[in-house]
């Protein structure tokens, strides 16, 4: 159930890759610990470890869309995705507020985290490693 990181997930970015691979470790470790039951405060732990990584993530893509003079409308739209994700992310936030290990938990995070993730790398992100290389 874990994800890993393959050279198809690579947007060909070093900075954005690197921090990618550092995502997908801790969202793997959000899983093992609730996979392996641990107390709920280390769960909370890594979630909210998780939450400051995605913030710091998300804030370094946009300043370089900034940078690199990425196009109005598709940035937009990539800032959007990012907005949605947090929605997202605060189902899960309530689902463990419940329970912190209920099979709910385990579904949200496949599909809020991981499945969100692979499908925003791929194409969103990727679009961006492909505009710098059409520079
Ligand atoms: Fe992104």
């Amino acid at each position: 159930m874990d994800i890993k990181w393959t050279d198809d997930l690579s947007v060909g970015v070093d900075s954005i890759d690197e921090q990618h691979k550092e995502l997908i470790g801790i969202i793997n470790n959000l899983l093992t610990a609730i996979e392996r039951n641990y107390a709920r405060d280390e769960i909370q732990e890594v979630i909210t470890f998780l939450k400051k990584y995605v913030e710091t993530h998300f804030a370094m893509e946009e300043a370089l869309m900034t940078r690199i003079k990425y196009p109005s409308g598709n940035f937009l739209e990539h800032e959007a995705q990012h907005t949605l994700f947090w929605e997202n992310f605060n189902e899960l936030l309530e689902l463990f507020k419940k329970d912190h290990r209920s099979p709910a938990m385990i579904n949200t995070i496949e599909i809020v985290l991981i499945q969100w993730f692979v499908n925003h790398i791929c194409k969103t992100d990727k679009a961006i490693g492909a505009f710098v290389k059409r520079r």
